[in-house]
């Protein structure tokens, strides 16, 4: 079977990362990730991503500066240089360009830990408990320009419990979390599950 080349891209303890891994590991699994990218030498990540046999690389997006599209071109180039072909963001900490997106459009997915469209953005454990939800959950969608706002591949939800603290209930979403990426990267790694932005028209272009 061909798989498909898989980077996942992380800034942190990379739990979700290692559930990718674990997944890939099945024979049957349409996907291997061949590739972790970390924006910050000493994510937790790496490590486990190098005990598992993974190639990893270090792009630091601080001697870039305000430079976005140069830190971008670099880590593009990581992307190709690997022949990848779908980014997977797992706790990425920072906001992709719309050059970028264009460039991956419909080939990056992200974990988001909420029941998108609800709570967009960072702390969604403490806003769901703020905002008395029943309810809460994990979403993976296509990355597109608007933060956390693509098509949706999948989502869970799980019950929000009385005494439920930031912490109960972050560990609640995450075993959501740790199902729902691998499930969604197979649907799209086998092609069940496609999105293509809309084309832009350019006006008057020149030859
Ligand atoms: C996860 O909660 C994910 O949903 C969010 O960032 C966190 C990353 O955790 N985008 P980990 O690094 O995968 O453990």
């Amino acid at each position: 079977m061909n798989k498909t080349r898989v980077a996942v891209l992380i800034s942190g303890r990379g739990s979700n990362m290692t559930a990718l891994i674990e997944a890939a590991k099945a024979k049957d699994y349409p996907a291997e990730i061949v590739l972790v990218v970390s924006n910050r030498a000493d994510a937790a990540g790496l490590a486990r991503a190098r005990e598992a046999a993974i190639t990893t690389a270090v792009i630091d997006h601080r001697p870039f500066g305000e430079d976005r599209q140069a830190f971008e071109h670099a880590l593009d180039a990581e992307l190709r240089k690997n022949r990848i072909e779908i980014v997977c963001l797992a706790g990425f900490m920072r906001l992709l360009s719309p050059w970028f997106i264009a460039h991956w459009s419909g080939r990056i997915l992200n974990i988001h830990p909420a029941l998108l469209p609800e709570f967009k953005g960072l702390d969604t454990h403490r806003r769901a408990l703020e905002a008395g939800a029943k309810r809460h959950g994990a979403t993976v969608h296509f990355v597109v320009e608007e933060t956390d706002a693509g098509p949706v591949i999948r989502q869970q939800s799980v019950p929000v419990l009385q005494g439920d603290t930031e912490e109960t209930l972050a560990a609640r979403v995450l075993e959501v979390e740790h199902r729902i990426y691998p499930e969604a990267l197979r649907l799209v790694a086998e092609g069940q599950v496609k999105f293509a932005a809309p084309q832009i028209e350019i006006k008057n272009p020149r030859v």
